[in-house]
């Protein structure tokens, strides 16, 4: 496998690299369409819709055709230095559109724009309207300030703004899985990361809001959400009606409660804040998934300190022996950094063995890429060859390859529930669906025209390879 391609994999594997465009059920409502590419983590993906229930309501609809758009959007990501690279080609391929289309304007939004402002506008000639991740709203005044020829730029942060109002328009989804934003921005400081110079302070979402979003979902016929935030263990929001506060634990169950049919997953957990209120939560209610996405980073004490990471290796290996103990079905991946600065040989041969040790069934594994601004670029230098990075990388990704291909073996000849999402991707003789754990199950149909997406099934695991299950329905 191509190192650097998993070194730029996104948060959701699903998604990763995919750029979508939200569509609009009808296209002929609209006298202009945008097109919208996003790029990044899931809340740019649940952002992109926010966006495409702001710009509808401006009279713009969407499309999946670029040469039909008078507005092309890109929803950027900053996280990585390929992940920007990535957006700034992406770009040089609209030129020749531009220069042929008339009145064509092009828009940067998200955390690319955010991250480099105006200055943006220097650099890429092309681009006529930046917007950061908390102006969206400004949207539609900013395109009419575009349209006489000015620039547009709006990348003011807010420490208020959840877009909590805004139904978002779920286009181009499956009709089974939805993203629901439950928080915005990150009050952590992990020394590497750029997210909160573009995303800001942290701030929760009125839960009513949420449930209402989620009722919402169940009555469309929706069956799983997963709720989104960089650290959504530390969801606080104060319910002055009733005077009741509710953590990430109870609007959990709120939203468990919801339909016993829906599923719920969330992402992200910062190991220093998931409690054992939101374990015992996910014990009690069979529909919240048995699975924790919990980034490790690395395995050396002295790296993690560095990284503003606030815990340390025996610290996060308690976490894992906890989840174990009152989550024993409970499927735990993470996300790894090689080659952070000053890292020894010693200290990744901690991250090796810290993976052993948690028993990852997935990660995402990158290599330290610096970011301009952040407490890591002004305090340490970035001193690990590339070269030193990638071998590691690449160690960390033969591991964890041994570790989910373990992970799958031991699912032989258990039987899962699944929810089914679709055709395989391989063969559209099979459906493919996931398990509680959120492991990919992939089962043959009976027949070619048997109705099972957005249904659940009882499959019986009988073969398996390093990232999919085979199995039967079992009767
Ligand atoms: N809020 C989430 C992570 C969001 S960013 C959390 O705290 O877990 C997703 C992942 O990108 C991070 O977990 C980290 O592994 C990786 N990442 C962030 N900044 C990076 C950088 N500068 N270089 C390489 N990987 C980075
Ligand atoms: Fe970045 Fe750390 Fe916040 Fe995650 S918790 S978004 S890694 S600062
Ligand atoms: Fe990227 Fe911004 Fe998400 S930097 S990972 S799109 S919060």
């Amino acid at each position: 496998m191509d190192v650097l391609a998993i070194g730029d994999k996104v948060h959701d594997e699903a998604r990763q690299g995919e750029a979508f465009s939200p569509f609009a059920n009808d296209p002929n409502r609209y006298s202009k369409h945008f097109y919208i590419e996003s790029y990044g983590c899931a809340m740019n993906f649940a952002d992109s819709e926010v966006i495409a229930s702001i710009l509808n309501n401006a009279g713009f609809g969407a499309t999946r055709n670029v040469e039909e758009a008078n507005l092309i959007l890109l929803n950027t990501c900053s996280i990585r230095e390929k992940a920007e690279q990535t957006v700034r080609k992406r770009l040089t391929e609209f030129r020749k559109l531009k220069e042929r289309t008339p009145g064509l304007l092009i828009g940067m939004l998200g955390c690319m724009a955010e991250r480099l402002k105006a200055q943006l506008l220097e650099e890429e000639k092309l681009v006529d309207i930046v917007v950061g991740p908390d102006a969206y709203r400004s949207l539609p005044g900013l395109i009419e300030e575009a349209e006489t020829g000015q620039k547009a730029v709006n990348v003011l942060l807010s420490r208020e703004e959840t877009y909590s109002d805004i139904a978002p328009v779920r286009i181009d989804s499956n009709g089974i899985s939805a993203f629901v934003s439950i928080m915005r921005g990150c009050n952590n400081m992990c020394s590497f990361c750029v997210v909160p110079f573009t995303r800001g302070r942290e701030r929760s979402r009125d839960a009513y809001s949420i449930l209402h979003e989620v009722t919402d979902l169940v009555e469309k016929g929706y069956k799983e959400v997963t709720l989104l935030g960089q650290n959504v263990d530390s969801y606080y929001w104060i319910d002055e009606q009733k005077d009741e506060t509710v953590t990430f634990a109870v609007l959990l169950e709120k939203v468990a409660l919801v339909s016993p049919e829906l599923r719920v997953r969330f992402s992200t957990s910062h190991p220093k804040d998931i409690t054992d209120e939101v374990l015992h939560t996910m014990a009690r209610h069979e529909n919240i998934c048995k699975y924790i996405h919990l980034p490790v980073q690395s395995g050396s004490t002295r790296i993690l300190q560095l990284m503003n990471r606030t815990y340390t290796r025996e610290w996060y290996m308690a976490k894992v022996d906890r989840i174990r103990e009152l989550l024993p079905e409970c499927g735990i991946s993470a996300d790894i950094i090689a080659g952070f600065c000053t890292e020894t040989e010693e200290d990744h041969q901690d991250t090796l063995s810290i993976m052993r040790y948690s028993g990852y069934d997935m990660s995402y594994m990158f290599f330290y890429s610096e970011r301009p601004g952040t407490l890591a670029a002004r305090r340490y230098t970035d001193d690990i060859p590339e070269d030193v990075k990638k071998r590691r990388l690449q160690e960390i990704v033969d591991l964890q390859g041994q570790l989910s291909r373990a992970s799958n073996e031991k699912d032989l000849g258990k039987t899962f529930k699944v929810l089914v999402e679709g055709n395989s991707r391989k063969s559209d003789a099979d459906w493919m669906g996931r398990t509680s754990q959120n492991k990919v199950l992939v089962f043959p149909k009976k027949s070619m025209d048997e109705q099972l997406k957005g249904t659940y099934v009882m499959v019986k695991v009988t073969d398996c390879t390093k990232t999919t299950l085979r199995g039967e329905r079992s009767k």
